[in-house]
């Protein structure tokens, strides 16, 4: 029996790279049947398509100029037990290519410009509208989604992000080249003007340096547990 968490209720995940996001806000939405929106890919999307058209992800101007016919649109999660929204932009299928080096290097340069986050607000909004979801990201507790009912901010240390992501990568990157990669990205993410990465005043931190996954998710649900009985729900089967 899925647990009855309200359906139109939205729960917003933040945090720096490889803090656990998306492993945390799928296990949730998993035990919810609920989808997982993982907003990083509307940046990266844009970013590769920037690319795809010759286009520095750092020029303002001209990824402003993209936007209007960039045509974003989310698909639903493919596949039966698909939990993930993709993106397609410009007609195209992203998903393959959101994990790029190109698009990794670039995508802060091209989440901090206030045009773009302003572009994407209102297609955030219109999947949070339909409830259901739990949604990962910097500033969805703070900014996209200030009313979302559970707000969980998640944190571990750099170095151990960093081992996280390496592991993720393969042998292909060395654990230093993704340490050094990750730190620019969370410096631009946390000192940019446009929506810094901030926990929102009510988010509940949770900081996974010393916890495995599976602790990390138990305290997850938790959270998610302790939301519903103060509203009088039943509790999450763990
Ligand atoms: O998976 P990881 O946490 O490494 O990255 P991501 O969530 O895919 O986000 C990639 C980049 O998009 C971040 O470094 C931010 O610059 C930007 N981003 C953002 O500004 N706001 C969001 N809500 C989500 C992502």
């Amino acid at each position: 029996m899925p647990p009855s968490v309200p359906e139109h209720w939205c729960i917003a995940i933040d945090g720096p790279a490889a803090s656990g996001k998306t492993e945390i806000g799928g296990a949730i939405a998993r035990r919810l049947r609920w989808r997982l929106f993982d907003t990083g890919i509307l940046y990266r999307a844009l970013t590769w398509h920037a690319i795809e058209h010759d286009v520095e992800p750092g020029d303002a101007e001209a990824v402003s100029a993209l936007l209007p016919a960039a045509s974003l649109r989310l698909r639903e999660p493919d596949g039966a037990d698909a939990i993930e929204v993709g993106i397609e932009v410009g007609g195209r299928d992203a998903t393959p290519h959101l994990r790029e080096a190109a698009v990794e290097a670039g995508v802060s340069l091209v989440a901090r410009q206030p045009r773009v986050r302003a572009h994407l607000i209102p297609v955030q909004h219109d999947a949070a509208g339909r409830g259901g979801l739990v949604v990962v990201g910097r500033d969805i507790g703070t900014v996209v989604l200030p009313e979302a009912q559970i707000k969980i901010f998640l944190t571990a240390t750099a170095e151990v992000r960093a081992r996280r992501r390496a592991q993720q990568a393969g042998p292909a990157r060395t654990s230093l080249q993704v340490y050094e990669a990750q730190r620019r990205r969370d410096a631009h993410d946390m000192e940019r003007a446009e929506s810094p990465l901030v926990p929102a005043a009510d988010a509940v931190e949770i900081d996974t340096t010393d916890l495995t996954l599976e602790q990390s998710v138990a305290r997850a649900i938790e959270v998610v547990d302790q939301a519903l009985a103060a509203t009088h729900q039943q509790r999450l089967p763990i």
